[in-house]
């Protein structure tokens, strides 16, 4: 039973396949010429090459699968020109739909897509879970609306006889991080005291052997056309700095700049830099910004009762994220 995985190559993928590996399953990867596929190399598993928004291509590569994990996405926290935006699309819509659809030509048993915590509707009163619908109508980024509608395509998909589960995550921390994620930059960036601030706020952070475990929970129980919403931990920012000091042995960043102070600045970025550099990645876009001072909980009822999932520890993650830093030469001594 050959099992295929989409964005292999990066932070949820390489987690996932060697896991998969572990478990003594068949994997193929479906990776992109050109890219960083490190995450990959020296691992026991079928290569194909593609790109999510080319459907023939797609229809080869799930070919002669019994299952597939989707969780390849233009992961992006930038609102972005129109470029980018289409980029966004293409790849986490289209390159979904082309994914499921392909899926239902070849008779594949089970899909399980990677979903985004982004993409679940914001309680201000109690954390959210899977039952509270996204608001289109506050601000978002093309990010966060691209993975409403991967959601949306899913459940057409399951209308038309795909048994396919959502797995969502929120923020992942963890080792085998080889682009590195924004989350590892952060890290990284503390470690070589390269971080000069900090910004207070919150979020809904997942461990990376967590998520992974959530993906294969979802595709072993998971019930067709549901979403499953996994997190380890609900971490402050400061609380992350304490972890990060811990983890790292060095202090945070003295300067903490106020939410609204750092709002505006980035408000202030977001319409200065697009003009000039309008795809360059940044820590702190407003939308970033917004996003931790929301101080969004998520509440994993849903995937504990019927899944059996128990989250372990955020710090352990963090602490195995900074030993594969370290181990690949990433972080300079002190
Ligand atoms: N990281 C998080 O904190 C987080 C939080 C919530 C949800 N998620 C979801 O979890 C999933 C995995 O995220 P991640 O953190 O592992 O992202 P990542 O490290 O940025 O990796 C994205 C992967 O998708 C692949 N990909 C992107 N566009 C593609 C295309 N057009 N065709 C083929 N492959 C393409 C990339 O391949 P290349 O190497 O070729 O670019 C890469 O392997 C995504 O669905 C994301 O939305 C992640």
């Amino acid at each position: 039973m050959k099992i295929i995985v989409t964005g292999a190559s990066g932070h949820l993928g390489a987690n996932l396949v060697r896991r998969l590996l572990d478990d003594g399953q068949s994997v193929r990867v479906l990776l992109r010429e050109g890219s960083n596929n490190t995450a990959v190399e020296g691992l026991d598993v079928e290569r194909v090459y593609g790109d999510l928004r080319d459907f023939t291509g797609m229809k080869a590569a799930v070919r002669g699968c019994d299952r597939i994990y989707h969780c390849a996405a233009k992961v992006s926290t930038l609102d972005g020109d129109p470029l980018l935006k289409r980029e966004i699309y293409d790849c986490n819509v289209l390159g979904t739909l082309h994914i499921l659809q392909a899926a239902l030509e070849a008779g594949v048993s089970k899909v399980v897509v990677s979903g985004s915590f982004s993409a679940v509707g914001h309680n201000p009163e109690k954390p959210s879970d899977e039952t509270v619908p996204f608001y289109p109508f506050s601000p978002h980024l093309p990010y966060g609306f691209t993975k409403t509608f991967v959601e949306h395509e899913c459940l057409k998909a399951f209308a038309n006889g795909l048994n396919v589960v959502v797995a969502v995550s929120c923020a992942i921390i963890g080792p085998h991080d080889y682009k590195p994620s924004r989350m590892g930059r952060t890290l990284l960036d503390f470690a070589n005291g390269k971080l000069l601030a900090y910004v207070p706020g919150g979020f809904e952070f997942v461990a990376a052997r967590d998520i992974v475990e959530g993906h294969i929970l979802a595709m072993s129980k998971g019930r067709p056309g549901q979403k499953y919403i996994f997190s380890s931990q609900f971490l402050t920012v400061d609380e992350l700095m304490d972890i990060f000091e811990e983890v790292t042995g060095r202090d945070r960043p003295s300067i903490r700049i106020p939410g609204p102070i750092m709002s505006g600045i980035a408000e202030v970025a977001d319409f200065v830099l697009p003009r000039f550099f309008p795809n360059v990645p940044r820590r702190f876009t407003s939308g970033a910004v917004r996003i931790l001072r929301m101080h969004r909980r998520a509440d994993i009822s849903k995937a504990k009762n019927e899944l059996g999932y128990q989250p372990t520890s955020i710090k352990a993650s963090i602490q195995s994220a900074y030993d594969d830093f370290l181990r690949r030469g990433l972080i300079a001594s002190k």
